[in-house]
C-alpha cells in the first residue's frame, strides 16, 4: 500500500494550482485538467496484453463490487481523490460504479476488469477501467485505475487497449478523457496509445481549512 500522499492536515499540496480564494474556515483551489482525445480512425486500437497471471474479464452487472474495490484501491491515496471525493471511499466507489453502470450511455464492451490470479488459487481485483457514451461520435473514458501493487506491467495499457477496442466495437470513431495535468505519469500512457491533448479544463476544489 502506498503511503496517502496527502498532509495531515488534508491540504491539496502538491497537487494544488494557487488558491483562488479563501473565508476564515473555507478556501477554493483551481486543478489544472486535460481533456486527450484519441481517433480510432487514424489509430486503430492495439489488441491488450497481459503479463502470465492476470486476465481481462468482461463486464457483468456481478461484477459491480470488484470494479468497486479496485477503483477505491487504485484511487483512495491519489490525487484524483482529493478532486473527487468518493473515490476516496469504498461505498463512494461502489455508489460511482451503480451510477456508471446504471446511466444511459453506459458501454458494456468498453468496460473491463483486470483480475490478478493469487497464490491460494483464486482470483481478486486489480484494475478497472469505464466506458460511457458522451455522443453519437464520442466515447469516454472513466477511472482508470491499477492497484498500486500491480502497476508497471502493463495493466494500465492493457485495460486502456480493451476499452479502445469496445469503443470501436459499437461504432464510436472517437474517444476522449480527462487527466489532472501533475499526473504524468497516467498522461504518458495515454499519449503512448494516441491520445492527444485538446483542451485544458480547471476544476475548482472547495476546501475546509483546518
Ligand atoms: C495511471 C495508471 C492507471 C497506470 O497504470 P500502470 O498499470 O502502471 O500502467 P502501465 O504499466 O501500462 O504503464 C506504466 C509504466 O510502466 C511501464 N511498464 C509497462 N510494463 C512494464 C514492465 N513489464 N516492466 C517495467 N515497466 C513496465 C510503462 O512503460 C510505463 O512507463 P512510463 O511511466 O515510464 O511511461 C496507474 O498508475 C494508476 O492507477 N494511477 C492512480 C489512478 C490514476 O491516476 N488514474 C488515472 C486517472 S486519469
Amino acid at each position: 500500500m502506498l503511503p496517502s500522499l496527502l498532509s495531515p492536515l488534508g491540504s491539496l499540496w502538491p497537487f494544488s494550482f494557487g488558491t483562488a480564494w479563501r473565508t476564515s474556515n473555507m478556501s477554493v483551489t483551481y486543478i489544472k485538467r486535460h481533456r486527450m482525445e484519441v481517433d480510432l480512425r487514424r489509430r486503430p486500437p492495439l489488441a491488450p496484453r497481459l503479463p502470465k497471471d492476470y486476465r481481462l474479464v468482461p463486464w457483468c452487472p456481478a461484477l459491480l463490487e470488484d470494479h468497486a474495490e479496485a477503483k477505491y484501491l487504485s484511487f483512495h491515496c491519489e490525487m484524483d481523490a482529493e478532486l473527487f471525493p468518493c473515490l476516496g471511499n469504498p461505498e463512494g466507489c461502489r455508489k460511482l460504479m451503480q451510477d456508471i453502470s446504471a446511466g444511459r450511455g453506459f458501454i458494456a464492451e468498453a468496460t473491463w476488469l483486470i483480475a490478478s490470479y493469487d497464490q491460494r488459487g483464486g482470483w481478486e481485483p486489480c484494475a478497472t477501467i469505464q466506458g460511457s457514451r458522451y455522443d453519437a461520435t464520442y466515447g469516454a473514458i472513466q477511472n482508470v485505475g491499477v492497484v498500486p501493487q500491480h502497476r508497471h506491467r502493463g495493466l494500465g495499457a492493457a485495460l486502456v487497449s480493451a476499452a479502445l477496442l469496445g469503443f470501436q466495437q459499437v461504432g464510436l470513431p472517437q474517444v476522449y478523457l480527462e487527466v489532472t495535468s501533475q499526473n504524468v505519469g497516467a498522461a504518458r500512457l495515454y499519449q503512448r496509445l494516441g491520445f492527444k491533448r485538446t483542451k485544458t479544463i480547471y476544476k475548482t476544489v472547495e476546501m475546509a481549512l483546518s
